[in-house]
């Protein structure tokens, strides 16, 4: 492995390629050079995966404050409402931006305006969407404006090792830059910049089931913490009610919007249960529906439950969910004709870096934004399709904030230092630990969780990482080998803010403390350093 020695410098250094990323890095390049770090194609992102669509107010028959008071309740009263009331009343003219700016082109109603869907939670039809391909239509149209942008360079194959602070120079808390691997040469760049963005997405990649890519290993919260920035409400991590079940099928999302169509939950019989849990039934919010189909799951003992959608007319499927259909088909299933196996599945963090209303993070020159940001807009649990809604709102608004970032800079920035590591000799380490995360991590730190449970992960991963540690500074780095680093942190900091909460709200329910309770009604907020919270 080299270490390049000379610095790359910019004045934007952006990790991650999604909605928030390139979002940030397009307003951004109109006052300097941009850098967007990426670990595969700048298209891999969960961005890229997102069905449903962009939930913004866009009709007339709709309010401010009907979508505020949706994200509220949704929330279950740990949303900041300066972030919600920011998000809801911005978004509107972003998403319209898209369309006159990057060529985004949304699904129209025979008017020509937006049609829009309705999902779980809304009180009105409010999610800008293209077909069942939303987030790939916004991120070909923001990758295409970036791809063009003479300020904006894409390193893609390459991922972030860990962040440059000032701290360790003996300085104030600030960021200036990051340690990055290029995976094709595995070389280390140290690359330094004015403002450094955290734009990583997700870490669904740490439970066993989840509709994340490959890519959602929780980086950017791991790196992050490691620098010292505060993290909080990891313990709200929100399982999608509907991926597909299919012994061959990958982590496909079956969109809520279906279930905004029309769509039924049912079982196996054929009995339709949600009315036993929630007046909204099918359409209510998604913690609700995804413990529903768990206790039905435990009760009746099948492996699924099922979609169905064959009351709907057969043409209008095709044509508004042309993707999920052609997806089920490969597998047999016609949801024209067929009920639609599903099952619940790790899907978003709403926990992540603490922000402020500008992505600032506490540590100056730091901002994170989309997923990995903890802005305080999803509360306890987020409303669907407000996630592309902030990444587009907060990348905006760092990008506006970080204009006005002065340099941080050490009188010499040391080059990455791989010591003696050798070669990896025994790689099984990361299988090993890599699958034994994601099972502990399904079925203690799941859906439903006890003191117990919690307990027992907190045990095994303190032991995963002690020996991943062992491993990280005797054998040279690799991408995998970074992001299982990550993953077990990420694991680990998801189980400590689920073990300080001992009350059920929102995404984060426990058989030990079944009710809400006032006392808890704060974020979850770990710094490392910070009396009991993890190395
Ligand atoms: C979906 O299409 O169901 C996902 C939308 C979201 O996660 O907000």
């Amino acid at each position: 492995m080299v270490a390049s020695v000379v610095p790359i410098e910019t004045d934007y250094l952006v990790l991650g390629s999604g909605v928030a990323g390139l979002s940030f890095a397009l307003r951004a390049a109109a006052h300097g050079r941009v850098i967007v770090v990426t670990k595969r194609a700048a298209e891999e992102s969960n961005t890229q995966y997102a069905q449903g669509g962009v939930a913004a107010v866009l009709s007339p028959d709709d309010t401010l404050d009907a979508h505020v008071a949706d994200t509220l309740t949704v929330g279950c009263g740990l949303c900041h409402e300066d972030a919600v009331r920011i998000a809801c009343s911005e978004g509107p003219h972003l998403v319209r931006e898209l369309v006159d700016r990057y060529g985004v082109s949304f699904d129209r109603g025979r008017d020509g305006d937006f049609a829009l869907a309705r999902e779980g939670g809304h009180s009105a039809r409010r999610v800008a969407h293209a077909k069942d391909t939303t987030g790939r239509e916004v991120e070909r149209g923001l990758l295409a404006a970036v791809r063009g942008h003479d300020r904006v360079t894409i390193l893609a194959d390459h991922m972030a090792i860990d962040l440059l602070t000032m701290q360790k120079y003996g300085g104030p808390e600030g960021c200036f830059g990051a340690y990055v691997l290029d995976q094709r040469t595995q070389e280390v760049k140290t690359v330094v910049a004015r403002a450094v963005v955290l734009a990583t997405g997700g870490a669904g990649k740490v439970y066993l089931y989840t509709t994340n890519p490959d890519v959602a290993t929780g980086d950017g919260i791991a790196m992050a913490y490691r620098a010292g920035a505060r993290v909080a409400n990891l313990e709200f991590f929100q399982f999608h009610p509907t991926c597909l079940y299919h012994p061959q099928a990958k982590s496909f999302l079956i969109s809520e919007a279906l279930r905004g169509e029309g769509g039924v939950l049912r079982t196996r019989s054929g009995e339709s249960f949600m009315e036993r849990y929630h007046p909204m039934k099918s359409l209510a919010p998604r913690d609700v529906v995804a413990r529903a189909i768990d206790d039905m799951l435990k009760k009746t003992g099948d492996d699924s439950v099922f979609l169905d959608m064959t009351h709907l007319d057969g043409s209008f499927l095709i044509e508004r969910f042309p993707a999920i259909h052609a997806e089920c088909l490969r597998y047999g299933i016609d949801m024209r004709t067929q009920p639609i196996p599903v099952v619940p599945a790790a899907h978003y963090s709403c926990g992540g870096v603490v922000t402020d209303t500008a992505g600032r993070t506490n540590l100056r020159n730091l901002y994170a934004v989309g997923e990995v940001a903890m802005t305080g807009l999803h509360g306890a649990c987020r409303l669907a399709s407000n996630s592309l809604l902030e990444g587009l709102v907060f990348g905006a608004r760092a990008a506006e904030d970080a204009r006005n970032a002065t340099a941080l800079r050490p009188p010499a920035v040391a080059p990455w230092y791989a010591g003696a590591a050798s070669d990896p000799s025994e790689a099984v380490v990361v299988t090993q630990n890599w699958d034994e995360i994601r099972r502990f991590m399904w079925n203690y730190v799941g859906i439903v969780r006890t003191d117990k449970r919690l307990e027992r992960a907190r045990r095994r991963i303190e032991v995963i990482r002690d020996e991943i540690r062992e491993y990280y500074w005797n054998f040279k780095v690799t991408g995998d080998l970074l992001e299982l680093r990550n993953l077990a942190l990420t694991g680990h900091l998801i189980i400590e803010c689920a073990r300080r909460r001992k009350e059920s709200r929102g995404l984060h329910y426990t058989l030990d403390h079944p009710e809400i309770d006032p006392r808890f009604a704060v974020d979850t907020v770990l710094r490392r350093g910070d009396g009991p919270d993890p190395a």
